[in-house]
């Protein structure tokens, strides 16, 4: 595995280009099933996660042909797609479950590998299930796969989500899309992410009302038909940046970044001492005084995205002061936290919240990326650690930072991949 050496001590400055969102594009490849024929999607970014999707796409029958100098994606999907996604890729990404609702409401049957071989009613799938047993679907689980059956067209119903999950709201809003009558999603997530989906749907001629909103109303239609569409900006990859500026003392403009997208996350920012600027093309975020400590809780959209946590924990750990940070959403964020006390990070957890005082310097170490996000606090931690910090497993960071290391290193940062280490 591949490894991020970051030298610590530049300050970020200048201009980076926000591409595409990871948690967007990967759902459009999803909904492009819905139609037969060829979808195109612009702004796709050149991330790991996009490669695999459209393994996953392929295993199902489509043609995907990518054309990296124009950031864009052609599929096209057969008049049948099968209805098996390849187990052995599915495992890779936990959001090729998304394929199961299209899949579905197309083909009448879906069969889509349990990430980790969860069982039905375990946390992690149980608002998918529920909600496309309410749309008529027979779910179950046949040796460590889902299977979703339906044997005519899926009948439009009202379901209440427990939670306002992502990954199920977007499930069910295109399992709707093409169910007979109307769907009516209750405490659906409103992620960007999720509107930018709408906005695919209704393109393609799906009749949606109330997107961006937690209720979201689905008039079934017989048929979609292939569009053409651009992703939305990744407002967490631009989050990012925004907090490595500030980090740092710099002064980046975020270009493409949405800053309306962003909105907690850069009044936050602002608390904390930066100087943010919401141009046209962008945002530009300045930091003339060291930052000072902020506290923070993660909540579904428009909370403060969990997403950014890792890399908040990391401003935090050089913020003048003491923070308290409270993480909602997922149980196993804090696994970073390890790696950044290895720093010499001075934080401490309880349960779902951390506590993280300003300590005078961390030193660079050996360190893991667990996952995308907490692999990118890794690296700004690194920007700010005195010598040099060593991050490996980061094909985690690859799945949603194109080009990371090349973008930072334009802002001045002291950054390189390397082979791995010899043992
Ligand atoms: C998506 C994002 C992820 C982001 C998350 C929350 C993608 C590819 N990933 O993940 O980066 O961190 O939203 O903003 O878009 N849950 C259940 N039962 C379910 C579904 C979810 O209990 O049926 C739980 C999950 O275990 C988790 C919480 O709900 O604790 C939020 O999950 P969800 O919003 O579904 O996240 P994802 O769609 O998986």
């Amino acid at each position: 595995m591949e490894r991020f050496l970051v030298t610590g001590g530049s300050r970020l400055a200048g201009e980076v280009g926000v591409p595409g969102a990871k948690n967007s594009v990967l759902k459009l490849m999803a909904a492009s099933l819905l139609a037969h024929g060829r979808t195109t999607l612009r702004a796709v970014p050149d991330i790991l996660d996009v490669e695999v999707m459209a393994d996953v796409l392929r295993a199902l029958g489509a043609a995907v042909d990518r054309d990296l100098t124009r950031e864009s994606l052609s599929i096209d999907v057969p008049a049948r797609p099968g209805a098996a996604a390849d187990s052995d890729i599915v495992r890779r990404i936990r959001a090729s479950v998304v394929v199961l609702g299209p899949l579905v409401a197309r083909c009448g049957e879906a069969r889509v590998a349990l990430p980790g071989g969860d069982a039905i009613g375990a946390r992690a799938l149980d608002m998918h299930v529920n909600g496309l047993t309410k749309l008529g679907a027979v779910v179950d689980v046949e040796a460590g796969t889902l299977v979703a059956r339906s044997s005519g067209r899926l009948q439009g119903a009202s379901i209440w989500l427990d939670f306002p999950s992502v990954g199920a709201t977007e499930n069910l809003m295109m399992a709707g899309a093409l169910a007979k009558g109307t769907t009516v999603i209750d405490n659906a997530a409103r992620e960007p992410e999720i509107a930018d989906l709408c906005a695919m749907l209704t393109a393609m001629g799906a009749k949606l009302d109330g997107a961006g909103t937690s209720t979201l109303v689905i008039d079934g239609v017989d048929e979609l038909r292939p569009t053409v569409h651009d992703t939305v900006a990744d407002r967490i990859v631009a989050g990012t940046f925004a907090i490595g500026a500030l980090m740092t003392g710099g002064d980046v403009l975020i270009r493409g970044g949405r800053a309306d997208h962003l909105d907690i996350v850069l009044d936050k920012l602002t608390t904390a001492g930066a100087t943010v600027d919401v141009r046209g093309d962008g945002f530009r975020v300045v930091a003339d005084r060291p930052p000072r400590s902020i506290d923070v809780v993660t909540l579904p959209y428009p909370g403060f995205p969990t997403d950014l946590l890792p890399q908040t924990i990391a401003l935090e750990a050089v913020s003048e002061g003491v923070s308290l940070i409270t993480e909602n959403v997922f149980d196993s964020r804090f696994v970073f936290c390890r790696e950044l006390l290895k720093l010499g990070a001075d934080l401490r957890t309880d349960g779902h919240h951390v506590v993280v005082r300003r300590t005078d310097r961390l030193v660079g170490a050996p360190v893991v990326a667990s996952d995308v996000r907490a692999g990118a606090g890794l690296v700004l931690a690194g920007l700010v650690a005195d010598g040099t910090t060593d991050v490996s497993e980061v094909h985690h960071i690859d799945r949603g930072y194109a080009g990371f290391v090349e973008q930072l290193r334009d802002l001045g940062a002291n950054v390189r991949r390397e082979p791995p280490a010899a043992r």
